[in-house]
């Protein structure tokens, strides 16, 4: 008997290949610098990260204004624009003539040790990250599959199965390299094994 096995209710997510070395190494610097004044300047997030158990800094609970404060934001926000765009087409999510905005932008600076436990982002479309600096070791963003709950007499996957068929994949971040994925999908950062920080751009994209 013929057959096919299909994939149904994929989970897309959008995995950018490094900036070009030219056009990454400006951008980059440009960047780390932008993130590093502001991580050294910003009282209110140096609180609400250490209120947060962040270790490190992060501008989440702080600014809502990055693209105004430097214009490597600003230039980061020009080539999300787009990425978005191609990502909302892949999904084939009709916006009805509207995009996507940037709602909310903010700067991670993980100190070695620091992560993030599982989380989603309520209220937004696309979410995604950035990555500036990732030294040897500063840890993988691991995605979990949304019907993890419902898996209650599932098998587990072999160990050559494909990305697709597993309970959990692991990005590994570079400098210069984009994830997006649709903010309901939940996903935790690694603990930073490096020696130093692993410095990253988060955001999240509505539709409004
Ligand atoms: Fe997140």
């Amino acid at each position: 008997m013929a057959a096919e096995i299909k994939p149904l209710f994929v989970t897309k997510v959008y995995d950018s290949t490094p900036l070009p070395p030219l056009k990454a190494e400006a951008i980059l610097q440009d960047l780390d610098a932008a993130c590093a004044f502001i991580a050294s300047e910003d009282r209110a997030g140096q609180q609400w990260s250490q209120a947060k158990a962040y270790k490190g800094y992060t501008s989440y609970g702080s600014l809502t204004d990055l693209t105004r404060r430097a214009s490597a934001f600003a230039d980061l926000k020009k080539i999300l624009d787009g990425e978005i765009h191609r990502f909302a087409d892949g999904l084939a999510f009709d916006l009805g003539g509207r995009r996507l905005k940037l709602d909310h932008m903010w700067i991670n600076v993980l100190k070695p040790g620091g992560g993030h436990t599982g989380h989603i982002h309520p209220l937004s479309v696309i979410s995604g990250t950035f990555y500036v600096a990732t030294p040897e070791g500063s840890g993988a963003l691991k995605l979990e599959d949304p019907r993890l709950a419902q898996m209650m007499a599932a098998p587990p996957r072999r160990a050559d199965a494909e990305d697709g068929l597993r309970p959990f994949v692991y990005l590994h971040p570079e400098a210069g390299r984009l994830f997006l994925w649709e903010s309901w999908l939940r996903h935790e950062v690694e603990p930073n094994r490096a020696r130093s920080p692993r410095v990253s751009i988060s955001f999240n994209y509505s539709w409004g």
